[in-house]
């Protein structure tokens, strides 16, 4: 064999070489290297390979379809029909992530027309995750807390955060270890019917200096947008922050037992931590008169587990990888299921905690002031009961065994 035979033979061992340890690698790190829950992503892929790919009649999934597609086209087998319509269409990374209203749904979801204006306002402005924030606290974690607390809230709702900061919200030390609280807000609209409370908000926001506040309609729908838009501005403005807490402003939290449990956490178990009321093979309700209807035209499958959005907890340096794997994931219109599917694709799982009772606990234990030593999460509550139990964790002390 002359010596440029063999240069190229070489050439093309090392090529094949490469390919497979690009495929290897690939693999792996889409199950995250995470050994217990690392089967569930195999699963998918050995789907992949065998199964003829037909595309989803559903706009969610075909989308996402063309989206895993796009972000990375070696591994994908995508039907030749939607390759076609990729093509034709002219649909790239950057048009799945544009601020225009989006027509084409129109005719893409077969029924659009009889959908409720819910789902309308949601499709249109699907792939528009980029909002102006309007109230910034940049200076929040500059003392890298241990733990954030992030407070989905809404404008007019002053007395549940005023009973926050007074309660289980309150910015401070526990041990040696920091508290802060941000409140997250969207834009009230005159769309929604809301008072122009923005001279008053911005009067709480100066007074406190917790309020986020982006511009966007802040509904029920999208919340979603509220979670990559905290996220975003966790990777910008509190990236050292240890664990983070995201939940609702009718949540009762015992923050003390919070920090118990995460500072006696080991260091694998901390980095990977996902902890909430865990919900498992859930899917989407077909009941139109249910608030979380979700349309066939629109998703079909089964949810990932996902943690309650009532409250969950996690670690900052896990947030930092949401935020990476979110630009993934099209925006879903129900928030905790969204956070459910990226986990999936770090190939984590979220874990239940009995402490989060975001069904409450039975109605005896309620006004029972021991009940609440041991838990996390309670919900709901209202601003006044928040201010009762968290007085009387303080002085719980003495009566319980
Ligand atoms: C692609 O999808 C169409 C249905 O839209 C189906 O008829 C066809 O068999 C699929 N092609 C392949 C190669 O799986
Ligand atoms: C496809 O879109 C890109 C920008 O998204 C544009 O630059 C290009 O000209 C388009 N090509 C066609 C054939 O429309
Ligand atoms: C707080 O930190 C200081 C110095 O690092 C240490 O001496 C002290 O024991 C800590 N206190 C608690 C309650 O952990
Ligand atoms: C709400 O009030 C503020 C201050 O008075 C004003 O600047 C703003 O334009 C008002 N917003 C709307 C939507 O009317
Ligand atoms: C947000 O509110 C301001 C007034 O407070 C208004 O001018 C703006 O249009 C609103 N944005 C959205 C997206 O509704
Ligand atoms: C979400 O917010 C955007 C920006 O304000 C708005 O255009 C869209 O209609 C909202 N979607 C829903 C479902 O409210
Ligand atoms: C985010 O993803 C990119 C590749 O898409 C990777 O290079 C980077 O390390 C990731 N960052 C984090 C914090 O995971």
């Amino acid at each position: 064999m002359s010596s440029g035979k063999r240069k190229v033979k070489i050439v093309g061992i090392m090529m094949m070489v490469n390919l497979f340890i690009y495929i290897m690698v690939e693999v792996s790190r889409s199950n995250g290297g995470h050994g217990k829950n690392s089967h569930n992503t195999v699963i998918v892929t050995e789907k992949r390979f065998w199964k003829k790919q037909v595309p989803s009649e559903a706009y969610w999934n075909r989308q996402q379809e063309i989206m895993d597609y796009l972000y990375n086209p070696i591994l994908g087998t995508l039907n030749s029909t939607i390759l076609e319509e990729i093509k034709n269409a002219n649909i790239s990374l950057s048009s799945l992530n544009s601020c225009e209203p989006d027509l084409h749904v129109k005719t893409q979801v077969k029924d659009y027309n009889f959908l409720p204006n819910r789902f309308k306002d949601f499709l249109l402005y699907m792939k528009c995750r980029t909002y102006s924030l309007v109230v910034n606290q940049p200076t929040k974690c500059k003392n890298s807390p241990f733990l954030l607390l992030a407070i989905k809230s809404l404008s007019p709702h002053f007395d549940r955060r005023q009973a926050i900061r007074e309660s289980w919200g309150k910015t401070q030390k526990i041990g040696n270890y920091t508290v802060v609280t941000v409140f997250l807000l969207g834009n009230a609209t005159a769309v929604d019917f809301f008072p122009n409370l923005s001279e008053m908000l911005e009067h709480e926001s100066k007074m406190y200096n917790d309020i986020l506040l982006w511009d966007y309609r802040d509904s029920f729908f999208n919340l979603t947008i509220k979670e990559v838009l905290f996220l975003e501005w966790f990777y910008q403005y509190c990236p050292n922050a240890q664990f983070i807490f995201k939940g609702d402003d009718d949540v009762f939290v015992n923050t003390h037992r919070i920090v118990e449990y995460l500072k006696v956490l080991q260091k694998p178990k901390a980095k990977d931590l996902f902890v909430g009321d865990v919900i498992t093979n859930a899917g989407p309700h077909r009941n139109k008169k249910l608030k979380y209807f979700i349309p066939e035209s629109m998703f079909v499958g089964s949810y990932p587990s996902y943690a309650g959005g009532g409250g969950f907890l996690y670690s900052g340096d896990l947030a930092l990888r949401l935020y990476n794997i979110s630009h993934q994931v099209l925006l879903f219109p129900i928030d905790d299921v969204y956070t459910g599917m990226c986990l999936k694709k770090l190939g984590l799982t979220p874990e239940k905690h009995k402490g989060f009772r975001t069904f409450d606990i039975e109605e005896k234990y309620r006004s029972n002031p021991c009940a609440y030593r041991s838990l996390i999460l309670v919900h709901s509550r209202t601003p006044q009961e928040m201010i009762q139990i968290w007085s009387w964790l303080k002085d719980s002390e003495v009566n319980c065994q």
